[in-house]
């Protein structure tokens, strides 16, 4: 029987071959298999942090990131884990170029940003895909969403604010997506968009994890006890607190590891967080969402399997159509994917009670 970690990772490569036939989430009738597999999106104002959360759960520094509107295309970003080989990573728009340096797979995503938007401050509900194959990574699908506004600035439609809204609601509205909501420290939570947003696509909480970000910048004398101990807002799942690099780290290039280990050291020294040290952090954040993820395709196995032999039913239909045996360009893929779905369909089996 199969480890619950390769599991996850099976359905992660299901979402991928999901991704490359071009069924994103938007089907047309009834759940999708996307859809019916669990991703992690964030949800937050502008520069409260979010993509650099992403970077801390994911371990590498790839994402662009820093003051004002840097993500402007949904970045959908799956993580293989692998075994002993190094580490790469692919985009979906370019298929056959492995990049091992990941400075440019951050110059990549800002390139192709631009080339859908240009070099402007526009946005695109257009989705980049890239895949990260590591050693050091659990297998998860997260979204990397631009950042809730207030007001458009200079450059900007004034329809900026509500496009941002409804692209950011497009991906967490969804009954599987699990929701990250980033609100920094240095701001009341009262005033949380990411709080506001979250509440309402998903009401019972059950989805959603709260993130404290930038605590080491709360004003001298106060600090975030309140929330993350849930007496401020509470939420289901418990609120995790997190110490990302500051903008003057990024210019310094503190690494990965520098980073994670200067934030387990800000939480174990600190006279106010040292009591939750071992609940906070990108680290736990990373372990507690993996949890979660096992708990939730665990109930979803039989659904799993439905839909699974749906495609499985659909892809044969297709093949008929085209006409068997197929060339290469078009039915072979067709092929490859139904020979996953089968493969898919009988480990799932294997792990219903
Ligand atoms: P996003 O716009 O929500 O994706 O936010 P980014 O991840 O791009 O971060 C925006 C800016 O805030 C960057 O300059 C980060 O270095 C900085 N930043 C994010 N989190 C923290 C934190 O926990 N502490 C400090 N000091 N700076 C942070
Ligand atoms: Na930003
Ligand atoms: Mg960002």
């Amino acid at each position: 029987m199969a480890t619950m970690e390769s599991l996850i990772g099976l359905v992660n490569n299901i979402q991928r071959a999901c991704t490359v036939l071009g069924d994103h989430g938007g089907g047309s009738e009834g759940m999708s298999l996307w859809e019916a597999l669990p991703s992690v999106a964030v949800v937050g104002g502008q520069s409260s942090g979010k993509s650099s959360v992403l970077e801390s759960i994911v371990g590498r520094d790839f994402l662009p990131r820093g003051s004002g509107i840097v993500t402007r295309r949904p970045l959908v970003l799956q993580l293989h884990k692998i075994e002993g080989q190094s580490e790469y990573a692919e985009f979906l728009h370019a298929p056959k170029k492995r990049f091992n340096d990941f400075a440019a797979v951050r110059k990549e995503i800002a390139d192709e940003t631009d080339r859908i938007t240009g070099k402007s401050k526009q946005i695109s509900n257009v989705p980049i895909h890239l895949s990260v194959y590591s050693p050091q990574v659990v297998d998860l699908t997260l979204i990397d969403l631009p950042g809730l506004t207030k007001v458009a600035v200079e450059g900007q439609p004034d329809s900026i604010v509500q496009d941002i809204e409804m692209m950011v609601r497009s991906y967490v509205e969804k009954p599987n997506c699990i929701i990250l909501a980033i609100s920094p420290a240095n701001q009341d939570i009262a005033t949380s968009d990411a709080i506001k947003l979250a509440r309402e696509v998903d009401p019972t909480g059950e989805r959603t994890f709260g993130v404290l970000t930038k605590l080491d910048l709360m004003d001298q004398g106060t600090n975030a006890l309140d929330v993350l101990e849930g007496r401020a807002y509470r939420l289901v799942h418990p609120w995790v607190g997190i110490v990302n690099r500051s903008q003057a780290d990024i210019n310094k290039n503190v690494d990965m590891s520098n980073a994670r280990r200067k934030e387990q050291e800000y939480f174990q020294s600190s006279p106010e967080y040292g009591h939750l040290a071992h609940k906070m952090g990108s680290e736990y954040l990373a372990k507690l969402l993996s949890k979660h993820l096992e708990t939730v395709i665990r109930q979803r196995i039989p659904s799993i399997i439905t839909l699974i032999n749906k495609a499985i039913d659909e892809l044969n239909a297709e093949l008929d159509r085209i006409g068997r045996p197929v060339g290469v360009d078009g039915g072979a893929q067709l092929y490859t994917i139904l020979e996953l779905c089968r493969a898919f369909d009988r480990i799932f089996k294997e792990h219903l009670d």
